[in-house]
Order: C-alpha cells, then structure tokens, then sequence
C-alpha cells in the first residue's frame, strides 16, 4: 500500500472536508445535451496486442484480507501465539466457559510439542461429575468466537483440529455453538483413555451444522476433573476453493475478475515497521501446525499464517493467474539492512524461488513437494521490496538481489520500487513499480499518464492504484468512473505499461483499515464496490488486440476500442469503452474504419454500463449491487453508430463480429506514434 501511516481516520477525515467543499457538482443533471464523434481504425497496421497479463490482483495482508477472510480458518488464534512468545499471555479472543473461581483456571505455558510456537493452552477443571464441586451441565471450558463470527452453515461440514495432552482421561465435548453458547450447531465428544493422551495426541473431528448462524463460535467443554493441555486448534470448512483452504464465495469474486496475475503478500506488510515483524516466507510454509505465526505491525494485527507462500502460489495457480511475489529487500519502513551484510537476505530470495520452482529434489523444491505440488509453480515475476526507492540502502541492496536472482534465474522479470518518471533508473530491471492514490479529478486526468512517456527501457507495472483521497467515501461511483478511465488510458499505453492491479482487494468490514477497497465482506455477506464493477469492463483486455481510437472533444471523455475473441464459443467482439466524466448527456458518434462491410452482425451484440442515480452512490450489505453493471443487447450494431452516453457512465459496446471479417493485427513492429 502507499502512504502506509495514513490510517483510515484521515482518510474519513479527507472525505467530510472534501464533501463539504465540492458540493454541488455531484448531482447529476441533465444540462443540454453535448456531441462528439469516435473514430476507430480496425485497419491491421495500426493494431496492437495487449500484454497477456495486463490485469490482475494484489492481494495484501490488510483489513483482515486473508486472516479472518480469504483463508477459511475459523479459529482465530489457533495455537495461542498471538500473545507472544513469553508467557504468561494473552489468548484473546479466546474466553473463558464457567466460573474462574470455582469451576475451571486457564493459563498458558511454553509446553508445546511444537518448537517455533511453544505456547499452550492449560486448562485445570476444578469442578467434577461427582463429588461436591459438580460442574454445570453444559461443562467448562473455552470457545473461541473466530474473527467476528464464524459462519457456519446448516448441512455443511467442519473439520476440527486440535492438539491435546491431559492429566488423565478425557471428554472433551467440540461444538459449533450461537454466539452465547445456548444453540448446538454440532457437537462431538472426544473420549481418550490417559495412555491416549498422556503426551500430545492430534485429535480430528468432522462437524455437520444442523442449523446456520453467521456469528458462532467453537466450544472445547468438559464436566471432568483435571488437567487439560490445548494447542493448534483449528477449524477448517470441508468445502473451500478447490479444496486448498480458501473461502469459496470470496475467491469467486477474483476468478470472476479473470486476473491474469496475483501480486502478494503486500504491500507494506512485506516490509514491516520494522524487520522483525516482516512477512518472512520460510515461516509460512511446511505444515500449519508447525507455523510459528507472527504479528503484522503496520497493519497491527496477528495472522497464524495458514495463508503462505506456497498458499499464495497455490491461489494463482487455481486462479490461473501468474504469481508475483513481492520479498523483503532487507529495509523495513524504520531500519534496513547494510548493503555489505544484505547476502542473507538474497539468500533467501533465492531459496524462496527454488522452493516455487526447483526440481522435486532440490533443498527448497522438495518441501513444496511434500506439501502435495511435485511440478513447479510458474513463477516468472519477482520485486525487490515495496516504496522503497528513497531509502539510503534500496539500490544497493536491489543491485545485490538482481544479479543473484538473474545469475541464476535469467527468465526471471525483476520489479524496481524506483519509478522511472521520479528520476532515471540507474540500475536494470524489467519493470518499475508505479503507485498512485490519489483524487478522482486527478485521476481521471492520469487516463494520459503515459501518453508521453518514453517508449524504451523497463516498463511500468501499475502495481497500486485507487481513487482514495475527496469524496471516494468507502468506494463510490465517482471513485470507479475516474479509475476506469485510468485503465482506458493504460489498455493506450500497454505497449509501455505491462500490468496493472488495484489496491487493496478486500475489507473485512470489522477491521477498516484502508478505504476504499475492491471486496467488503464480514463472516457471511460480501458485496464489490463500484471500483471492483469497473474492473469488469476491462476482464477481456488481457491478450486483446487495442486499435487505434481518436475522440473529439475529449475533455470529459476517455475511450479505447479493442478486439477480443471470447474463447468458450469462438466469437469475437470489437469492444468499445467510454468513460463519460461529465455531467451531460453525450450523443457519441461512433465510425469504425478499415472493417470489411456487414462485418459487424446485426444481433448478438451488448451494451454495458456503469453508473448510478447519485455520483457518490455506494454498494453495501444491505444494497450490494446499487452500482452495478446493467447490460442489455443491443439492437442495430453497426459500424457507424449513434449512440447515448449517460452523464458520468462507463459504457461498454460489445459488437459482434462476422465470420468473413476483420484483419487483425498481431505485429511487434507496432510504431507508438499512431497514439
Ligand atoms: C455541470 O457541470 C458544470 C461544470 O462543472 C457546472 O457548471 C454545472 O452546474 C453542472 N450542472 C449540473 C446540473 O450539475
Ligand atoms: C439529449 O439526448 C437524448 C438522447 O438522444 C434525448 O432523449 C434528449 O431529448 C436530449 N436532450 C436535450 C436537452 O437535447
Ligand atoms: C486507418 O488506417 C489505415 C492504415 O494506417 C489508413 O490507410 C486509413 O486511412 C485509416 N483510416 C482512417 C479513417 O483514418
Ligand atoms: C462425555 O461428556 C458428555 C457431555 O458431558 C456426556 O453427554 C457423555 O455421556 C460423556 N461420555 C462418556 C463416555 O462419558
Ligand atoms: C442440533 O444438534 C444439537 C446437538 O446434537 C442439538 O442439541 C440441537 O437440538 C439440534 N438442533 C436442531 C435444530 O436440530
Ligand atoms: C455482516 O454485516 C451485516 C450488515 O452490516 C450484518 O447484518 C451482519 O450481522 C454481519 N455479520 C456478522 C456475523 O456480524
Ligand atoms: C552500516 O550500518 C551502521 C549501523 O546501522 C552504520 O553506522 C553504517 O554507516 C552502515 N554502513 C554503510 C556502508 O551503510
Ligand atoms: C533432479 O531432478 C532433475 C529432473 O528430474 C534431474 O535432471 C537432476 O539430475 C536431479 N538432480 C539431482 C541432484 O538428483
Ligand atoms: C482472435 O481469433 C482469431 C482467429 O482465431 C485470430 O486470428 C486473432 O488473432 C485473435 N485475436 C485476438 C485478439 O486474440
Ligand atoms: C486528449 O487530451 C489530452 C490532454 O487533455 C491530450 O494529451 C490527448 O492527446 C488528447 N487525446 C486525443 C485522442 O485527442
Ligand atoms: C450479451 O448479453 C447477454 C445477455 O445479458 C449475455 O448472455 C451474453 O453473454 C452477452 N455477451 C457478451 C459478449 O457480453
Ligand atoms: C433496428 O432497426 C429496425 C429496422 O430498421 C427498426 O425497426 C428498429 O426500430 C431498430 N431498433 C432500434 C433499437 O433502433
């Protein structure tokens, strides 16, 4: 993320200051009525293909995006690390089932079988099922009510983890439970003999839900006498994304997006306040139970890291997206390692890409294959630390990292944080980061960033990007419409600009971070924002062909044509994206040259568009597609069209091409001149 210290308080802050100044020009009206004429040259020789992976994700570890999100694990602090290491320590959010005087004490001690997270749960019960200290009916003991709910759902299943050791014999009764407890959702008992479990014994059980509540918890309760030890509890979905641990629904709304590319983990978290709490990926691979854990602290919360490396490589590998795995390049946002002492942490960059893509039987290769993927993970992309270009030891450290990476990985496409319009790039890479949070006046302005920008040397990756700042609320119309000519201008430039992404993807709305956000969601509900919606007009540009486009007027008007071949049924459409920034009505004419007659077919073609009653208009639970696409066949295509474009609109014609029909130009020799 850019501008990390700027919590969201500011931000809300930006955002009543600015509605207050800019009041009346977010009304729509309809004043009268403006022309203006779009001319398409479909001719080959003026053709361009985009990049394959022009458009993708960044996933960071923000606003509980994968702990408490895109990572189904239920339980939240699972092996009771996020207290820290010493003890005694804190075990929040787990809690206490019966009366501390009388019926049960709970403490933490360093007896874990597991040696980079010794920390366990002890839990003595005092109260018995005979004697003069009965326990309650429904036991003692500990629930754990998840990040803000765990939604379980009537007729699925759960599958409980945990690591346990007792004093003696053992009931343990396991239950998905209401948010007080009173409503069994499921319940199973663990019985074991003291032999069973008189050392630390991994306990499974599979829970079905005989009824839904979007805000339960998990129960371990007893009615008997002794000591119990608890550690590594987990509670996992059966159903997740492909069965791989990710939370169905959610990863739904990026496949819909069709990425072609996941950059992760971050964003700022890589970096961390300082490096001891950086993202560290050696810690976050080999089985969960073994993950030391650790606590974000830009972000300033504890992840069990069940969501990885490998796991992230995994996603991409479902989604059928190319990874990009942004590393610690040995600076933090307040200390940084010398140049002269930084060859550990190349080391381990380098080690981080044998482990995704070494042989089966090479040191870091093997431990991906004993977590189930023998075959290589297509890792092709790598950058080097996230904003930190200003920093005294960034380029001293990347020079560092690029020739050992490049020695012995030439394939590899190496990322600078240096922006190359900030100054000249005085050392060699394939891209350079380009972050921008900004307005949407001026964003809407940025659709000609790259206009004239210098055609030669790396190429831009659009790493982050949002409308943030005066009037963007939790992510409106406004925001989308302004990105959405950003992208325009993008597709313009893509033979400089090779990939884009947007930031931050997710909100777990009980833990804003950062506003806005592309996906809100809470245990159970989720919804796009209007900057996701506008991210659908542009899930067929990747590998499209752009064609040559002028507009007049374009003042308050961006547009790009492309070609795109739908692949499921063979058709392909030239497409036609225009951002009305304005608040007229505008009757566009549309001719499109260099196309052979009738080669546009008369039905089959869409028209799609974006916008809203009210500029400032939000999706929410409760309105979760107040703004969204609203597409509808278009009658008549042709050519030579006159069409409406409401005011602030993204409109998208999808035309759809004939069979004898268009030359489209694949040429490398494309001259940048023609935009
Ligand atoms: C439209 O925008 C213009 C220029 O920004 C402004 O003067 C005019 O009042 C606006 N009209 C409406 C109906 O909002
Ligand atoms: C603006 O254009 C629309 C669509 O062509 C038309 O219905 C409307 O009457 C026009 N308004 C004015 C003021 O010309
Ligand atoms: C379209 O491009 C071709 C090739 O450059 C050119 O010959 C033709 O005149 C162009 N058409 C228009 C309307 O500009
Ligand atoms: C285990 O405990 C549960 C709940 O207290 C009780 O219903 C069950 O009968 C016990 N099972 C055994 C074998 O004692
Ligand atoms: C669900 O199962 C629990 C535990 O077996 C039971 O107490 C509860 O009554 C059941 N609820 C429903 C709705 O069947
Ligand atoms: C999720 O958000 C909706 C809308 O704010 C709310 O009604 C619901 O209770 C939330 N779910 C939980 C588990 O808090
Ligand atoms: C190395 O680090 C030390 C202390 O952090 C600092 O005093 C020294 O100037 C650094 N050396 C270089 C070459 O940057
Ligand atoms: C590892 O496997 C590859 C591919 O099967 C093989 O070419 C290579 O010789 C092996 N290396 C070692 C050290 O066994
Ligand atoms: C679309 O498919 C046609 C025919 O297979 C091919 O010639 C053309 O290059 C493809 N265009 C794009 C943009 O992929
Ligand atoms: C549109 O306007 C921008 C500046 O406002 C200019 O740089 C660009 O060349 C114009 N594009 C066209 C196609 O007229
Ligand atoms: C056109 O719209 C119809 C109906 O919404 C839809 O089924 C079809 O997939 C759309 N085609 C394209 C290319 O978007
Ligand atoms: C399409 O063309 C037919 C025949 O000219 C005409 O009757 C019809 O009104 C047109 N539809 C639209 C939406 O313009």
């Amino acid at each position: 993320m850019g501008s990390c210290k700027v919590p969201y308080s500011v931000l809300l802050l930006c955002f009543y200051v600015g509605s207050l100044l800019v009041p009346q020009c977010l009304s729509i009206g309809d004043d009268a009525n403006q022309t203006a004429v779009l001319l398409v040259n479909a001719s080959e020789a003026l053709g361009r293909p985009i990049p394959e992976t022009l458009f993708g994700i960044f996933f960071e570890e923000i606003n509980h995006a994968g702990a408490g999100g895109l990572w189904a694990e239920l339980v939240s602090n699972r092996g009771f690390e996020a207290g820290g290491p010493d003890i005694p320590s804190n075990i929040d959010p787990w809690s206490i089932i019966g009366d501390e005087d009388s019926s049960l004490t709970l403490s933490t001690d360093r007896s874990s079988c597991f040696e980079h997270n010794k920390v366990a749960l002890r839990m003595e019960v005092l109260c018995d099922t005979e004697g003069t200290n009965i326990c309650p009916a429904g036991g003692v003991g500990i629930y754990n009510p998840g990040f803000w709910g765990m939604n379980i759902e009537k007729g699925k299943k759960y599958k409980v983890v945990l690591y346990v050791r007792s004093s003696g014999a053992i009931n343990v009764s396991v239950s998905l439970t209401g948010p007080n407890g009173l409503e069994t959702l499921a319940t199973h008992d663990i019985i074991a003999s003291f032999c069973d479990v008189a050392t630390w014994t991994k306990m499974e059980v599979v829970l079905e839900a005989n009824a839904s509540n979007p805000n339960s918890r998990l129960q371990l309760t007893t009615t008997i006498k002794g000591v119990i030890w608890f550690d590594q509890v987990s509670a996992m979905p059966m159903e997740t994304y492909k069965g791989h641990g990710f939370r169905s629904e959610l990863v739904d709304m990026l496949a819909d997006l069709k990425p072609k590319f996941i950059r992760f983990p971050g964003g700022c978290f890589v970096e961390g306040e300082w490096l001891r709490n950086a993202f560290r990926w050696k810690a976050t691979i080999g089985p969960w139970e073994e993950r030391p854990g650790h606590f974000g602290d830009v972000w300033m919360y504890w992840t069990d890291d069940g969501l990885g490396y490998f796991e992230f490589l995994q996603l991409s590998e479902d989604l059928g997206a190319l990874p990009v795995w942004v590393f610690n390049s040995g600076i933090s946002h307040n200390d940084q390692v010398n140049t002269s002492n930084v060859m550990p942490f190349v080391q381990e960059a380098l080690d981080g890409i044998e482990f995704a893509r070494g042989y089966p039987n090479s040191t870091w290769g093997s431990i991906r294959a004993a977590m189930g993927h023998p075959e290589p993970f297509d890792l092709r992309h790598v950058a080097l630390g996230n904003e930190d270009c200003g920093k005294k030891n960034y380029r001293g450290n990347y020079v560092k990292f690029y020739n050992a990476i490049k020695r012995a990985y030439p394939d590899i496409k190496i990322i600078t944080n240096c922006n190359r319009f900030s100054q000249k790039l005085d050392h060699p890479a394939d891209f350079y980061d380009y972050h921008v949070y900004t307005s949407a006046k001026d964003m809407f302005s940025l659709a000609h960033r790259f206009d004239h920008a210098s055609r030669n040397g790396a190429k831009a990756f659009v790493s982050e990007y949002a409308v943030t700042r005066n009037n963007a609320g939790k992510g409106n119309l406004l925001a989308a419409l302004a990105e959405a000519a950003f992208l325009i201008g993008i597709e313009q430039n893509s033979d400089i600009v090779s990939m884009a992404c947007y930031a931050p993807l997710f909100v777990n709305d009980n833990d804003r971070r950062w506003s806005p956000d592309a996906i809100v969601f809470n245990s159970s509900q989720l919804y796009g924002t209007p900057s996701y919606w506008a991210q659908h007009f542009f899930r067929e540009s990747s590998s499209a062909t752009i064609l040559h486009s002028t507009l007049q007027p374009n003042t308050s008007l961006v547009a790009s044509a492309i070609m795109w071949n739908n692949t499921d049924d063979g058709t392909s459409y030239l497409r036609i994206k225009i951002v009305n920034f304005g608040n007229n009505t505008v009757n566009l004419k549309i001719r499109v040259d260099g196309l052979e007659p009738n080669s546009i077919q008369l039905s089959g073609s869409n028209k799609t568009e974006l916008t809203s009653g009210n500029l400032m208009d939000e999706n929410s639970f409760k309105e979760p597609k107040k703004v969204n696409p609203n597409q509808n066949p278009l009658e008549n295509a042709s050519k030579d069209m006159d069409v409406v474009l409401l005011p602030y609109s993204l409109t998208a014609f999808d035309l759809l091409k004939g069979s004898s029909n268009i030359r489209t130009a694949r040429t490398d020799s494309f001259s940048r001149s023609s935009f």
